[in-house]
């Protein structure tokens, strides 16, 4: 399912071209990151975008959209999985959707390799880009085990606008149920951190995604998700170390009880 977004351009990939990219996300969860990511441009807050875990570009393209001027997309991914052409079907992917080869840097290796140097330098250097600029939206997506999370988590706190999203994909699936004890243990070491929601599943490949953010810039957020997604609000929400957490979801119901 895919919801309007305000940015024309991620609205036209979504509704032509995001399935025929190979990846996992959902189209739902897209269309509420690209959301969240317009308005951050509407509120100033400026930042580059990275995710970690690019595979094809189903998702990085889609971030990638929502792009402002001197803002530099950074997708980090070993590129080997299933075969070596990964990357260059991501190049391909991301050329034929509408994303400039300047616009991005794709870095090949793994994260548990890598320092928050390696993440920055593309932005380095680069008379076009603010090297200065935090990143405002950190989809992470790679590997999906305690330590591996951990690092991730890791190398993209520090990076953060303060009042930037997190975005943990994989969260609640079947195959990783331990990947939220990961998370809560990290909520709970970082108390400045909440959970402002949940993007629920569409199906077994496009799980739940857990959208962070620090607990000061809750109130730039949570009030517009609930408003503009209205339609798509479980009406229970959920309760993360003590956070109401909105919960979206494709389609909001309870149980029927008789
Ligand atoms: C589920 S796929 C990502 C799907 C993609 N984000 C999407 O929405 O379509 C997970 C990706 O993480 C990558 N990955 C796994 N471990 C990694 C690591 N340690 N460092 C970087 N990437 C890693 C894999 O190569 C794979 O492409």
């Amino acid at each position: 399912m895919n919801l309007p977004t305000g940015n024309p351009k991620l609205d036209t990939y979504l509704a032509e071209g995001y399935t025929s990219v190979r990846g996992m996300s959902s189209a739902f969860a897209a269309s509420i990151s690209g959301h969240m990511i317009r308005r951050q441009s509407e509120m100033g807050i400026k930042g580059h975008i990275a995710e970690i875990g690019t595979f094809e570009g189903r998702f990085f393209i889609a971030l990638a959209h929502g792009l402002a001027d001197g803002e530099h997309a950074i997708g980090i991914d070993i590129f080997t999985w299933p075969s070596e052409k990964v990357l260059d079907n991501l190049h391909e992917n991301l050329a034929r959707h509408g994303i400039a080869r300047e616009r991005y840097t794709a870095i090949k290796g793994s994260t548990a390799d890598m320092g928050i140097a390696d993440l920055i330098a593309p932005v380095k250097g680069r008379p076009d880009l603010d090297p200065l600029l935090p990143i405002r939206f950190f989809h992470i997506d790679g590997q999906h085990d305690e330590v591996n999370l951990t690092k991730d988590l890791a190398l993209a706190l520090p990076l953060m606008h303060p009042q930037g999203l997190i975005v943990l994909d994989d969260m609640l699936h079947p195959s990783y149920p331990g990947l939220v004890e990961t998370v809560h243990k990290w909520l709970r070491a970082h108390p400045d951190w909440v959970c402002l929601a949940i993007l629920d599943r569409e199906d077994i490949v496009a799980a739940a995604k857990y959208v962070l953010v620090r607990a000061e810039a809750v109130a730039l957020y949570e009030q517009d998700l609930l408003t503009t997604f209205a339609a798509n609000v479980f009406p229970m929400g959920s309760d993360v170390e003590g956070h109401f957490t909105v919960v979206l979801t494709p389609h909001p119901r309870l149980a029927e009880v008789d």
